[in-house]
């Protein structure tokens, strides 16, 4: 398969949803393989040569999609990829679909490591340390100083258009994981970021943040949800904002992250007197949707 390394500057587009005009920076349409996040996360790896290097070592989730974009990587640079996961469950070896799938089709090398001693993380942090030369490592979701440089480019492109737009007070919005889009964001723009813990909570976010920058004035602002969610479960609420962001805009957003973002954008919004100009940030996934909607439509279409 043919993986394409275009990565031109994203188109911002005006909508109305719930009443509320809103900004959406279309980072979803810049690449499929890399899709919106993974582009700006993995961007020192694409815009720069790595003599010397054969392999690239990451991990996380079977479904993540850092195995997809890692898997692209991998097959545009000629590199072998070999992704650590904990498990893969029966029914996806069975059936692969979405980011796995997807990653299979790449030529990824995907190793389960069912006996853990310890958790995945520090596993990984210990294989690390004893890597060839020749291989690269790169942390769970692309988690490490080296994303700035792909999010500099996010911050350059959301400056220059509020600049030509004249935009009056402009916010931005995100969805985080690890955090480090909104966090190295913040550093770079002269203006509010917020955005919400999608995994782990707000105290894990701040951790996350921390470990990127000490400077707490550089952080962005979290947006708290009185329900705890956990990550990658079903919430009747999400699919229904997902559905009506899918009627109300055209837009697909994914169902990992976004149905988060919403919610507590418009939460957010609703407390506001509405003087800003808020641009939310499309981080693409939707490749991951592929898992995720049927599991959706199983549980709530089925009754
Ligand atoms: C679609 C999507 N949205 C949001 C995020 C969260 O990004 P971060 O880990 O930089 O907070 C990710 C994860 O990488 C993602 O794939």
């Amino acid at each position: 398969m043919q993986v394409s390394n275009t990565l031109n500057n994203s188109p911002v587009q005006t909508l109305q949803f719930n009443g509320h005009k809103l900004f959406i920076k279309r980072d979803d349409l810049l690449n499929h393989h890399f899709s919106g996040n993974k582009a700006r996360k993995l961007g020192y790896f694409l815009d720069n040569e790595f003599t010397g290097i054969k392999k690239i070592v990451g991990y996380g989730s079977v479904q993540a999609n850092s195995l997809y974009s890692l898997a692209a990587l991998a097959n545009m640079k000629g590199w072998q990829l070999d992704f650590y996961v904990q498990r893969i469950a029966d029914w996806i070896k069975a059936k692969p679909t979405g980011n796995y799938a997807g990653a299979l089709k790449l030529g990824a090398n995907i190793i389960e490591v069912q006996e853990l001693s310890t958790n995945l993380d520090d596993y990984m942090s210990q294989k690390s340390q004893k890597l060839n030369a020749d291989t690269l490592f790169v942390p769970e979701g692309g988690r490490c100083r080296l994303a700035r440089h792909g999010i500099k480019k996010l911050a350059d492109e959301l400056l220059e258009y509020i600049n030509n737009q004249h935009l009056a007070n402009p916010v931005i919005m995100l969805p985080s994981g690890t955090g480090t889009t909104a966090l190295f964001l913040q550093t770079y723009l002269p203006y509010k970021v917020l955005t919400c813990a999608c995994v782990g909570g707000d105290s894990y976010l701040e951790t996350q943040f921390a470990e990127l920058e000490s400077d707490k004035s550089l952080w962005p602002t979290i947006l708290s949800t009185e329900k705890k969610y956990h990550f990658g479960k079903l919430y009747l609420e999400f699919y229904q904002i997902w559905r009506q962001l899918l009627k109300q805009t055209d837009i697909e957003f994914d169902l990992l992250y976004d149905p988060l973002g919403w919610i507590t954008l418009l939460n957010y919004l609703d407390k506001q007197q509405g003087q800003e100009d808020i641009i939310y940030i499309h981080q693409g996934g939707l490749v991951g949707n592929e898992s995720m909607l049927p599991r959706y439509q199983r549980k709530y279409e089925s009754r």
